[in-house]
């Protein structure tokens, strides 16, 4: 079964290393979830949409659907570390559909037809952060786009975060143009807090000396109630 490496051992075992390619199995699924979990921990944290991967759900169903191309890319086992092992490791995974695939997908087809574009949908592709810009991301795409031109598509279409850089850059760099103009804008609203703020208490009057009761115990002022001498 294929390993994921950690952030460190993968980053050392690529030196000179061979990374080939293959179709999921079964029984990579689970591993290759986590693997994506990992990839995107960071891309996460800096984006407004959530970007990937979407569900462990939604993921399981893709393994089901037709027309999807789910590729893992692995280092060979004769050359992690440079020593033999027994395993070998993912180190990237590409997802690619003919058609939009999943009901959560706001993409337009009637857009492509009227531009009389055929596009394979780009849904994935991530490499483990240790091996990042080695050259996994290259290979990945050229393989894509190898399957694009065999399958008579005319376009690779794809997502990606505005603010996702390195990203951009890796897309820009390979000849990606953007498409649409879908992106996040937000004001800020200048609102009053529902809350009021903190009121200063009326000063208490001081206490009545001892013997005499006064209004601050609470009993009403004291009344002479004895018979007055008539004079
Ligand atoms: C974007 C991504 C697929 C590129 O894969 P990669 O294996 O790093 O790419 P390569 O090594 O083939 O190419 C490196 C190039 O990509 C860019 N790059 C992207 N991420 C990089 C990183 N973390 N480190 C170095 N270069 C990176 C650089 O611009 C570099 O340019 P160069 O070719 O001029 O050197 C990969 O960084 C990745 O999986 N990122 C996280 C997940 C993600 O954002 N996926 C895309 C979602 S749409």
């Amino acid at each position: 079964m294929a390993e994921t490496p950690s952030q460190d051992t993968a980053g050392k075992s690529t030196n000179g290393a061979k990374v080939r390619v293959r179709r999921i199995h079964r029984r990579d699924v689970n591993r290759v979830w986590e693997f994506l979990k990992h990839v995107f921990r960071d891309v996460n944290k800096d984006t407004v949409e959530y970007q990937r991967p979407r569900s462990k759900k939604r993921f399981l169903e893709v393994y089901e659907e037709e027309g999807v191309e789910q590729l893992l890319f692995e280092l060979e086992k004769s050359t992690i570390d440079g020593k033999p092992s027994k395993e070998s490791t993912i180190v990237g995974y590409a997802e690619c559909a003919f058609e939009i695939v999943g009901s959560d997908s706001w993409m337009n087809q009637r857009y492509f037809d009227n531009r009389e574009m055929r596009p394979l949908f780009v849904e994935e592709l991530a490499v483990h952060p240790g091996v990042q810009g080695v050259g996994v991301g290259s290979f990945m795409l050229e393989q894509v786009e190898h399957i694009a031109r065999l399958r008579g598509c005319t376009h690779l279409v794809l997502e990606v975060a505005e603010n996702n850089a390195n990203a951009l850059k890796f897309y820009r760099a390979r000849s990606f143009h953007k498409l649409d103009a879908a992106i996040f804008m937000a004001k800020k609203i200048a609102n009053e807090s529902a809350l009021l703020p903190p009121r200063r208490l009326k000063k208490r009057p001081p206490p009545s000396p001892p013997g005499q009761l006064g209004r601050a115990s609470g009993t009403p002022p004291s009344v002479d109630v004895r018979r007055r001498r008539p004079q």
